[in-house]
């Protein structure tokens, strides 16, 4: 941990400050989310967290899986790398949905770890509550099949026919020059469905979930090339916040949204 990046401490923010219903946060709300599971919703969920951490913005992580895979990163996050709040989403609690979704009033990015199996009025519900959606898809036969047909329900859904939402696909865990990341391609061509980036097969995110980091929080050569992959992940989301900016422009935060990582 030594050699991660020397950052920005973000102020620590503390829960004292007020609550708001994530609807009412003037923050970029992402979900991430695939029926199948798997397919790299968590480590897609906590490397964007830490991405956009370093920025200096409010970031939370909210944990909607009962497996509880982003808690549980949250809890190993070395305290010297930049703020995440994680909030863990209980089912069982004997407290509204809406208590439960709720996030500090200065959060601009809030991320959205989906359990998988989504579907019917909770998938709406999700969808309705968030800006942009990003499904992470593995490249084999089986997931792409599945994806398809989890996609198709996305965007059937009452809450995206209402108001299409920017929907990206990440193809996750990809060894180019395969048959399936071919198959993969077409597919996602044939949704019209952008896929900014992929994600190579590495093991770096194997061993630096249990560490409670992301790709971002280091900078060794080991990672460059992981590193590099989220570049055009995070300029397909600045191109989205520029186009709806989901924070008022008189708001001093907006103004150091600076999304060159
Ligand atoms: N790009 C990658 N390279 C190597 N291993 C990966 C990659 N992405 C994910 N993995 C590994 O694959 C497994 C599944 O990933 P992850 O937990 O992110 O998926 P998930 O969709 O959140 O799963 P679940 O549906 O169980 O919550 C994990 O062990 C993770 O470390
Ligand atoms: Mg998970």
């Amino acid at each position: 941990m030594d050699k991660t990046l020397s950052i920005r401490r973000q102020t620590p923010q503390s829960f004292n400050e007020p609550m708001l219903a994530i609807q009412a946060l003037q923050a970029c709300r992402i979900l991430v989310i695939n029926g199948k599971g798997g397919a790299g919703k968590t480590t897609l969920s906590t490397n964007l967290a830490s991405w956009l951490a370093h920025q200096g913005e409010t970031t939370v992580l909210i944990d909607a899986d009962p497996q509880g895979s982003s808690s549980y990163w949250a809890k190993q996050r070395p305290q010297n790398l930049p703020n995440i709040h994680c909030i863990k989403i209980d089912k069982e609690a004997r407290t509204t949905r809406s208590f439960q979704w709720r996030a500090p009033k200065s959060t601009r990015w809030l991320i959205t770890d989906a359990p998988p199996g989504m579907s019917g009025p909770s998938l709406d519900d999700l969808v309705q509550d968030h800006d942009l959606i990003l499904v992470p898809v593995l490249p084999s036969d089986m997931d792409i099949r599945a994806s398809a047909r989890f996609i198709g329900e996305l965007l059937l859904t009452p809450a995206m026919r209402r108001m299409r939402k920017p929907i990206a696909v990440v193809a996750n865990r990809v060894k180019q020059q395969t048959k399936a990341w071919e198959n993969l391609q077409k597919f996602l061509l044939s949704l019209n469905i952008p896929f900014p980036t992929t994600l190579r097969d590495s093991q770096n995110y194997v061993r630096i979930y249990g560490q409670g980091c992301g790709v971002a929080d280091f900078n060794q050569q080991a990672y460059a090339r992981d590193r590099q992959d989220w570049q055009l992940l995070l300029r397909w989301l600045a191109a989205q916040v520029a186009e709806k900016p989901w924070w008022k422009p008189d708001d001093p935060a907006s103004e150091t949204n600076d999304m060159a990582c």
